[in-house]
């Protein structure tokens, strides 16, 4: 088992395995976090929209004991800073102002389909250093995958398990690789990224599998050709929508 790293487009390392946060509940997060970056991770998904930014920021600080307070950006009466009338190409130019500023060392995107790749990259200048998408074996997106390996975008996996009480857990042919590896179906198919070339968010609040999950396996051809072929009999299956009242361009949704 080992604990693999990717290069993004900057010339840096991107850990294969990050925590995730996305429904960690208040009081859970802190610890999970703190736990996490104690126990070597170095890959932390957070957002504004997971409503859990402050305590996510504790557990950084916890580990760390920066002896800082560290914060993610707010205005001063503590909303948060939206510009909610911008097109993504304004805010992609923002984000590359940033770059330049030495305040931050790599920008990237989320929930991106080709159609939005294509009109970002008309405009960037500096092109994404990841896209996170949601992927699994039910739902692989390799119109995505491909594209963003064309242009050096490194993808990040979300939802890697099926999200929530990780139901993916359940497929035959997940469990049939797990007995015969003799490891859990989480390290399956967790390990089916690092074989993609992508790194991946597990979320977890339970110590022991925060631990576990850091630890993928390196997959025989034919098993990884039994992980992407899972979806032709299934058909794709989509566990998370992002209620942000965007049409993302998702080939699977109208
Ligand atoms: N950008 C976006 O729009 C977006 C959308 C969705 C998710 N994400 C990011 O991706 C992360 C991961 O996705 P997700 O939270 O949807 O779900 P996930 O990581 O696929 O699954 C999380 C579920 O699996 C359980 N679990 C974790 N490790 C396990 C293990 N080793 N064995 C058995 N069960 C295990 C967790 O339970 P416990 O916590 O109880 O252990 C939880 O119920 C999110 O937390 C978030 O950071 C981003």
């Amino acid at each position: 088992m080992t604990e693999k790293k990717f290069q993004l487009n900057t010339g840096a390392e991107i850990p294969a395995v990050g925590l995730g946060t996305w429904q960690s509940a208040p009081g859970e997060v802190k610890k999970a976090v703190a736990y996490a970056l104690k126990t070597g991770y170095r890959h932390v998904d957070c957002a504004f929209c997971y409503a859990n930014e402050d305590e996510v920021g504790e557990g950084l600080q916890t580990a760390f004991d920066t002896g800082n307070d560290i914060r993610f950006p707010k205005k001063l009466d503590g909303s948060r800073d939206l510009v909610l009338s911008w097109s993504h190409l304004q805010t992609w130019k923002q984000m590359e102002a940033l770059v330049n500023t030495g305040k931050t060392r790599a920008i990237g995107v989320c929930n991106y389909s080709v159609r939005y790749l294509k009109e970002l990259l008309q405009v960037a200048t500096i092109v994404p250093a990841v896209n996170q998408i949601e992927n699994h074996p039910y739902l692989p997106q390799n119109d995505i995958v491909k594209f963003c390996k064309g242009k050096g975008i490194h993808i990040t996996a979300y939802s890697p398990l099926g999200s929530t009480g990780s139901p993916l857990a359940n497929d035959p042919a997940i469990q049939a690789l797990a007995l015969r590896y003799e490891v859990p179906q989480s390290t399956i198919l967790l390990s089916y990224h690092g074989a993609r070339g992508s790194s991946v968010l597990a979320k977890s609040v339970t110590l022991s599998r925060i631990e576990q999950n850091k630890l993928t396996i390196d997959l025989a051809k034919a098993d990884i050709a039994i992980l992407e072929g899972i979806h032709e009999k299934s058909g794709a299956l989509r566990y998370v929508y992002p209620p942000f009242g965007v049409d993302f361009g998702f080939p699977d949704k109208p």
